[in-house]
């Protein structure tokens, strides 16, 4: 049965590849990075996943890498030991694996990917994530992650930090209230019926708490490389956003649609 299942994995790996092969060689872009950076539920997520999915190109969400890494402290039960003596968390990235397989995370080989959006790894995360051992665990996954070029990347980081020669630098920003309207509307649609929700200023405030955290902590604070494009997705659509991206990108690698 397991060898059934391997089969299938590596088969359905195998037409993946294949099929973002092919689109790559379709549309003949180059194999180039595009580095996506910007405050939270700026809409990076979605444009990147759907770039990336226009240019045949590898999507990695590198928050994803920041939660997974939150969630093994948690499950370790050493938070607080880190927070009195943040070099406990040395032992914790001693062996860690993360992967991706298609928008399936994998932590140490167990998916991981609805475990990662829980309340209490969103609010950790934020404290693991100025954590320089951890910055340069992950940093060195993406780069090897990146190295090969033809990947969206999105983070706070990464034009300035992890790829600062990416060919195609982004910078998404909008205003905290639409960001918390945003955010609503992700919630309402995920939860059940019923459940009690956070109001849109309570999520705005935590929004904005969120911006200043990543903006003022000391080791690869959130900001825009100089030669980054910035887009204010405010009052664009997502549609919008995603061809404006599409756009740079093919002019970026000097190529147009066959
Ligand atoms: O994109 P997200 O909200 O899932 O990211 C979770 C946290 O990870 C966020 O608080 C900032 C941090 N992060 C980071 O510090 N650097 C990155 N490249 C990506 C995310």
């Amino acid at each position: 049965m397991e060898k059934a299942n391997n089969f299938y994995k590596i088969q359905n790996e195998f037409a993946y590849k294949f099929t973002r092969l092919s689109r790559t060689q379709k549309i003949g872009i180059k194999r180039i990075i595009i580095a996506i950076d910007g405050p939270a539920a700026s809409g990076k997520s979605t444009t990147a996943r759907r770039v990336a999915l226009r240019l045949g190109y590898t999507y990695i969400d590198t928050g994803a890498m920041y939660r997974a890494v939150t969630l093994k402290a948690l499950l370790a039960g050493v938070l607080d030991d880190v927070r009195r003596e943040p070099e406990h968390i040395a032992v914790l990235l001693q062996n860690i694996t993360i992967h991706f397989e298609g928008d399936s995370v994998f932590l140490d080989g167990q998916d991981v990917t609805a475990a990662i959006r829980d309340n209490r790894v969103s609010r950790e995360v934020s404290f693991i994530s100025s954590l320089k051992p951890v910055r340069d665990t992950l940093m060195q996954m993406q780069q090897a992650l990146g190295q090969q070029g033809s990947v969206v990347m999105d983070g706070r980081d990464i034009g300035t930090v992890v790829f600062p020669d990416a060919e195609l630098k982004i910078f998404l920003v909008a205003d905290a209230r639409e960001r918390a309207k945003r955010r609503y509307a992700e919630l309402i649609a995920k939860s059940p019926k019923g459940s009690t929700l956070p109001d849109i200023e309570q999520l705005e405030e935590e929004i904005k708490q969120r911006d200043r955290d990543d903006e003022e902590r000391q080791h690869a604070p959130l900001k825009k490389h100089p030669d980054a494009h910035e887009i204010d997705t405010s009052q664009l659509t997502i549609e919008q956003q995603v061809e404006m991206v599409y756009s740079l990108a093919l002019q970026t690698s000097g190529n147009v649609k066959l």
